[in-house]
């Protein structure tokens, strides 16, 4: 781009002095900050749904056949926690508050909670869930674009485990 240029020492210590209660959130940001806290509020109720699914999953799994299975919906109820973790983190360097009451979360949440039944369907619900994950998390990247990198790049790494998920699960059905 043409009309880009890189800020001055004299400008950048400046900025940095104006408003620094805002913390990590400097003039230079150029993103919309309350809409971008809320997409990582809604990518936060998600991971929570996903830890409460997964959990249950795993409890849920029993016999041998499904020994595969509830390993890896263990490893996964982790994993959305870890990803809950770095979202909520990311609000509060944002000057905003992680939802954390459980009765917005189904609310707030893209992906659903559904219980399953058998280990099929428990399986199938997973991968719907990582699938729905997949697509909202590609939107909010494509969305924020170049105006908040940390952000965005929380949301590839994210991402990426969410198709590493998506596979796993898709592996284990087809053995189903
Ligand atoms: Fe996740
Ligand atoms: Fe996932």
């Amino acid at each position: 781009m043409s009309d880009m240029h890189l800020s001055d020492v004299t400008t950048l210590r400046e900025r940095a002095r104006q408003n620094v209660q805002n913390g990590a959130v400097t003039e230079g940001y150029g993103a919309d900050r309350q809409e971008v806290i809320r997409l990582l509020n809604e990518a936060l109720a998600t991971e929570l749904v996903c830890v409460l699914r997964y959990k249950r999953h795993y409890f849920m799994a029993t016999g041998l056949r499904a020994s595969v299975a509830a390993g890896e919906f263990l490893e996964h109820a982790n994993q959305e926690a870890e990803h809950a973790d770095k979202l909520a983190e990311r609000i509060v360097q944002l000057g905003g508050e992680p939802e954390f009451n459980p009765d917005l979360l189904t609310r707030n949440s893209h992906a659903q909670y559904i219980a399953g039944n058998t280990l099929k369907e428990m399986v199938y619900e997973d991968l719907v869930a990582e699938r729905i994950a997949i697509d909202s998390y590609r939107e909010i990247i494509q969305y924020i674009g170049e105006k908040d990198p940390t952000t965005r790049r929380i949301f590839e790494d994210i991402l990426a485990q969410e198709e590493e998920h998506a596979d796993d699960m898709a592996d284990i059905l087809a053995d189903l």
